[in-house]
């Protein structure tokens, strides 16, 4: 076991250091030289991919963030209304799918039963299915009218983190896709989104030996909380869901993720002296009002008494004046950022888990694959 592990003390804790590649693999073979998006799996007709009128993600978990995230992407890029929907809401609450429906199930397994049963239930609708999954031959891509594999290789921690890059990243391939297809976008933007997705694994790499001390330290300092607020805005919301997430799955540790906006409609009730607040800031470059609304949102925190820390992109010194601490990852454009800005959340989950001498790899109540609804 400790070869598979590859040196690391965890599965987990390899398949975070895995990522630079899992998201390199997941690009690579997919664009040709000059830059266009080929992808030869995509067994549907140009003709029905051309006349969709909506995309409905179905998904559980983890995959459900991703495909959170890949909605501000494919509808900026398609202009085309994208729902998210976890497949055991899907199913069950009569949804409006017709034969103009794209349907887009991601399951890193690809046998999770709820997604399963959601994707039979698409198809008898007349929907066309297109899986996003990182197990070759399994049973939601073998149900469905199309596969595009992540190949983020094998995932053997329970809790998600390669697979949830490369899934985004996979996401983003198809709704770039969509857009060279339906002409939506000139040739020459989709290239250029195209060579920024190829700068990500650099990025995710510097994220990896750049921040890794400090996160540690951050997560050693706060073994104890009792509980962690996650604050992000665009993009930064399923981020700071999926921060939430992996604390509560990996360190048993009452998280939760707010819409930074909504903070004033409820959450700062919660606020209190000390408690730990992580707030995913976005660019300014990309968003300049984001970023302003996300800065008054950490000081209205801060005034409050919480603690603090702050995901912000290299160069963005404005926020340290309210931050107790900034965690930098590197300049990308706003929806590239989430590849990165996951990254430290993932450590701190992993990091605070093992500082407690929990088990990161297997924690406790939860199955790698829930094959059961
Ligand atoms: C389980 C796992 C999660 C995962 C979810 C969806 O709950 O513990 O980590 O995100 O299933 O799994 P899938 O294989 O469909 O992506």
């Amino acid at each position: 076991a400790a070869a598979e592990k590859g040196g690391f003390p965890s599965f987990m804790d390899k398949e975070i250091h895995d990522q630079p590649q899992a998201v390199a693999d997941t690009l690579l073979g997919r664009l040709d030289i000059d830059g266009k998006l080929t992808l030869d799996e995509m067994r549907i007709d140009e003709t029905v991919l051309k006349t969709i009128d909506k995309i409905i993600v179905i998904a559980c978990g983890t995959a459900a963030y991703a495909g959170q995230v890949a909605k501000y992407a494919i509808e900026h890029w398609c202009r085309v209304p994208v729902e998210v929907e976890l497949a055991h809401e899907f199913r069950y609450r009569d949804p409006v799918v017709t034969e103009k429906t794209l349907v887009v199930a991601i399951s890193q397994s690809g046998e999770t039963m709820d997604t399963t049963m959601a994707v039979r239930h698409a198809r008898q609708q007349g929907a066309k299915v297109i899986a996003i999954c990182n197990t070759f031959g399994s049973t939601i891509p073998r149900e469905s009218d199309a596969a595009l594999y992540t190949h983020a290789g094998p995932e053997i921690a329970v809790a998600s983190t390669k697979a949830f890059l490369s899934q985004v990243v996979a996401c983003y391939l198809l709704g770039l896709y969509l857009a060279q297809l339906r002409g939506n976008k000139f040739r020459d933007e989709i290239t250029t989104i195209l060579e920024e997705l190829q700068t990500i694994p650099e990025k995710v790499q510097s994220v990896l030996d750049n921040d890794k001390q400090q996160v540690l330290d951050l997560a050693r300092r706060n073994q104890d909380v009792g509980s962690v607020l996650f604050l992000g805005r665009h993009v930064g919301y399923p981020v700071a869901m999926e921060g939430a997430l992996k604390l509560k799955e990996l360190a048993y540790i009452h998280a939760e993720g707010f819409a930074a906006g909504e903070l004033k409609h409820g959450p700062i009730a919660l606020i209190d002296d000390g408690q730990l607040v992580i707030i995913v800031v976005p660019s300014k470059r990309g968003r300049d009002s984001l970023h302003a609304k996300v800065i008054s949102n950490i000081q209205e925190v801060r005034a409050r008494g919480a603690n603090t820390v702050v995901i912000a992109e290299e160069g963005d010194e404005e926020v340290q004046e309210f931050a107790s601490e900034v965690i930098y990852v590197p300049q990308t454009t706003t929806l590239m950022a989430p590849l990165l800005t996951t990254v430290p959340l993932q450590i701190f989950a992993m990091e605070l888990a093992t500082a407690k001498g929990l088990d990161v790899d297997q924690p406790r109540n939860l199955a790698k694959s829930v094959t059961v609804e």
